[in-house]
């Protein structure tokens, strides 16, 4: 299916307000890999203007010449943004400034606010200034500490402004989650305060608000009257690669449940807002983390199933087990996957239940959204019964829609087979679309936080999370289920739609 008379130019914007971008962990794997192509994109395609500084600060000690080549040697395999001309990049360069410090170092902050004052003087950046903490959660506290006691949070003037990016995980439970917000809320107003969930900025995550809200064929069916379950699927292949450390106080379900998952579900289920802005959005997505409903005890043993990569088979090439990756207790109980059944209580959802599932080194990298319809009430053709229809949002890679239905076969018999209606966003619009992290930095730029999480509805999401946190530690003993590397997880996943009679759709 091709777009008609649609522009396949991507739309990046006119130019944000002049700024400076300080870059927390500078020197880090996701400043190199994504944050810092996402603002050479930016400025490449003019989104950033032509006045700004991007000043990198972290421990390791660098000047600006060393960072410039470092961030410049990251960005030949920056796969986001395909090639780099080396032309722009020296131009984007020269924009570029390294402020080493440890994060708790007072002083540092003081080089800083001095280095901004002096850049901000020389380029003319009106006091702009965004902060983007790409560092590990366990310096969060000191930086922003230490941004207040600098000074550095308030807007110098009436029209200036200071917003701050924090990178998730917010949090590692509720109670930590509401003392970070408790610390940020110290010292930045939550307007000035953007959490950032990357999934919310790929182009097909934002489209499912288009999609239901922006036709009318769609919403009438689009609840528990028509819609038999909901299936969220965001399997890797990958595995922890190098960040079994990281990974070992993690888990699936804090890294990838509480935020990029539940952030899909809400997506699914949300009224329509009033409008498309920040608080209209917000408040329907968190009325939907309000409307879930807590696990107890019980629900989790028989909702909830985790589990663990053994050694198996990856796309033909052999791939080891969990714990034997780097950084990874052999011993370990951390879940690399995990299926869970929801039940959203309201007058939409009813007794529809969602099944979301997520893991590494699973058979196929999909994103992917299953909406499963109910069958026809009553079947005229003598028994013959066509298969369910199910409408899929393909996330990722190969973003598109498709819907399924039933379809005479040609011949003299009856009979019904199953046929598939595709649009593909590549075929529809061109390949155009950005980086999920160019996306939300955009926005951030230009002061739109709808597709950020705010301070309320992370805590809703941890809330829902933590009691399965707890069952889980208590139970020291139980066995963590083993799935082979490359399989669809462990058998007790099957078991959870099977035991509803149903089945998880195979991407
Ligand atoms: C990150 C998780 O937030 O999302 C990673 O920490 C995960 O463990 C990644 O691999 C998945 O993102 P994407 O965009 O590749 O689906």
């Amino acid at each position: 299916m091709a777009a008609e008379s649609i522009s396949t130019s991507s739309t990046y914007g006119g130019a944000s307000d002049p700024c400076a971008i300080v870059l927390f962990g500078a020197s880090g794997d996701l400043a190199k890999r994504k944050v810092i192509p996402a603002l050479f994109d930016l400025a490449v395609h003019n989104s950033l203007g032509s006045r700004y500084a991007l000043i990198g600060f972290a421990r390791t000690p660098m000047n600006d010449d060393s960072f410039r080549s470092a961030t410049g040697e990251a960005a030949k395999s920056m796969s986001d943004i395909g090639p780099v001309d080396p032309e722009k990049w020296n131009d984007f360069a020269t924009n570029l400034f390294y402020s080493p410090g440890d994060y708790s170092d007072q002083q540092a902050y003081a080089e800083l606010a001095k280095r901004l004052a002096e850049l901000d003087a020389q380029k003319n950046l009106g006091g702009n200034r965004l902060f983007y903490l790409s560092t590990p959660p366990e310096v969060y506290r000191d930086i922003v500490e230490q941004l207040g006691r600098a000074g550095l949070s308030r807007p110098a003037t009436s029209k200036s402004w200071v917003r701050i990016i924090i990178e998730k995980p917010f949090g590692r439970d509720l109670a930590s989650a509401r003392e970070l917000n408790e610390i940020v809320h110290n010292v930045f107003e939550e307007q000035q305060v953007y959490r950032i969930d990357h999934y919310l900025g790929k182009d097909t995550v934002q489209n499912l608000l288009v999609f239901r809200f922006g036709n009318g064929i769609f919403e009438p069916l689009w609840n528990r009257n028509y819609v038999d379950h909901v299936q969220i699927t965001a399997a890797e292949t990958l595995g922890v690669e190098r960040r079994g450390g990281f990974y070992e106080t993690a888990g699936a379900l804090r890294d990838m449940i509480q935020s990029h998952v539940l952030q899909l579900t809400s997506l699914v289920a949300v009224e329509p807002p009033a409008s498309f802005d920040a608080t209209a959005v917000r408040n329907e997505k968190l009325k939907v983390l309000q409307s879930i409903r807590p696990f107890d005890l019980e629900m989790v043993a028989q909702a909830v199933v985790r589990g663990q990569y053994s050694a198996g088979n990856v796309g033909g090439k052999p791939a080891t087990g969990y714990r034997e990756e780097q950084n990874v207790n052999p011993k370990s109980r951390t879940e690399t996957f995990v299926a869970a059944k929801l039940l959203i209580d309201n007058w939409r959802w009813a007794n529809v239940p969602f099944y979301l599932r997520t893991g590494k080194r699973l058979a196929k990298r999909t994103t992917e959204i299953v909406i499963q319809y109910k069958g026809a009430p009553h079947i005229v053709f003598r028994g013959r019964e066509a298969e369910a229809n199910r409408l899929i949002l393909n996330i990722q890679p190969d973003e598109g829609i498709s819907v399924s239905f039933g379809a005479k076969r040609p011949g003299t018999e009856m009979s019904i087979g199953n046929v598939t209606m595709n649009f593909s966003y590549r075929e529809g619009f061109g390949d155009s679309s950005r980086s999920a992290y160019a996306t939300l930095v955009n926005d951030c730029l230009r002061g739109d936080a709808t597709l950020f999480d705010r301070g309320d509805s992370v805590e809703a999401a941890w809330s829902l999370v933590d009691p399965i946190l707890d069952v889980w530690s208590a139970a020291k003993t139980a066995a963590v289920p083993q799935y082979a590397s490359g399989s669809w997880g462990p058998k007790q996943s099957d078991a959870l739609l099977e035991r509803d009679g149903r089945k998880w759709h195979t991407p």
